[in-house]
């Protein structure tokens, strides 16, 4: 199969209406579409992601009222959160409606569910009669694409359409949360593109963490993701660099300290800010990742904003599988 990349919304629709895969752009990164009411389609996300079968899927859809239809509850408290930051990086987990075959949820009750900030995928859902299933369009465990081309990298061949829409503005996956009803906080289940202090000014409350790993509660939570082919490490730069020859590494640096003599070394971000790191983080692993380095050496980012999730991906993608 040849894969194509271009802007046609009338293609991907009507690909996506014959149970094709096609990848969206979104604001946070690239999703590998399937209408979610085709069994046929989702089947082949699995396929094509190479991705567990007991790890669910997002579903997209292109308003709140389309939302309302895929759950069975909608707790007045993730209404208002939803009113204020979709379209957005936010995804909800709440109970699922009928309409949601379990394929789509893993045979979970609950389903996620988010409406995706860009045009073009805004308007490509306005014109489906039925929701998107997008996991990242990456193969499992592997780096989320925040550019079509990142997308072709890892799965030319392998799908037909990508709906080219630039780079994703905010560069990490969207922020998933969930509801308490005994405490009637917000549970926090993935860290991501919308900060903890952005929801708890909102609403001003505190919100509950409740990031496990490898639970039933988020399966795809697991601890080795987003892994690079070349072996990470995170910490001081310093420390890292005292037992490695120096030749022979790259460097990540959240903000720019100063000059080493290694093969090559990246900046997250100029400004010194946690939306900039954000954006960059993904495409400045995957070229770091090109160097031919024996090990890339990473900077933590401040634990703050959006540093919280980029930290939450630098642990995940430095998890030593040994
Ligand atoms: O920003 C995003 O959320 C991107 C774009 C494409 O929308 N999507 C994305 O999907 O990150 P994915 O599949 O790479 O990550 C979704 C995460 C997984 O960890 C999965 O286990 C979890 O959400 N998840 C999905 N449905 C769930 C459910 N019903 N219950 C618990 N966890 C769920
Ligand atoms: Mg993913």
């Amino acid at each position: 199969m040849e894969t194509q990349i271009g802007h046609e919304i009338e293609l991907a629709k009507q690909l996506l209406e014959h149970s094709e895969l096609v990848a969206i752009p979104t604001e946070t990164v690239y999703g590998l579409a399937a209408n979610a009411l085709s069994l046929e389609a989702i089947s082949k996300i699995y396929q094509v992601k190479n991705r567990p079968q007991f790890n669910p899927l997002i579903l997209h859809v292109a308003n709140v009222t389309e939302m309302k239809k895929y759950v069975s509850h909608l707790p007045s408290k993730l209404e208002i959160l939803i009113q204020k930051f979709s379209p957005g990086p936010l995804t909800v987990l709440l109970p699922k409606s009928d309409l949601v075959p379990d394929i789509v949820t893993a045979g979970s009750s609950k389903v996620a569910i988010r409406i995706p900030n860009h045009p073009l995928t805004l308007e490509l859902l306005q014109y489906l009669d039925f929701p998107l299933a997008a996991p990242s369009a990456n193969i499992s465990g592997r780096v989320s694409p925040t550019s079509a081309e990142h997308v072709l990298e890892q799965l030319s061949g392998k799908i037909p359409y990508i709906l080219d829409g630039g780079e994703t503005k905010i560069g990490l996956e969207s922020t998933i949360v969930g509801y308490d009803l005994i405490s009637q906080q917000i549970l926090i289940h993935r860290l991501g593109g919308l900060s903890i202090e952005d929801i708890e000014e909102f609403l001003l409350e505190k919100v509950k963490l409740n990031i496990h790993h490898d639970t039933p509660e988020t399966p795809g939570q697991l601890k080795s993701h987003y892994a690079t082919s070349t072996e990470l490490l995170v910490g001081e730069i310093d420390e890292l660099i005292l037992d490695k020859t120096i030749e022979n590494v790259v460097i990540i640096n959240y903000h720019k300290t100063k000059d080493y003599s290694v093969i090559k070394q990246f900046i997250l971000t100029t400004q010194n800010t946690t939306t900039e790191a954000a954006k960059n983080l993904f495409r400045i692993m995957r070229e770091a990742d090109k160097c031919g380095a024996s090990h890339i050496l990473c900077e933590w980012a401040p634990n703050e904003g959006l540093g919280k999730a980029i930290n939450d991906r630098l642990k995940k993608a430095s998890f030593n599988k040994t």
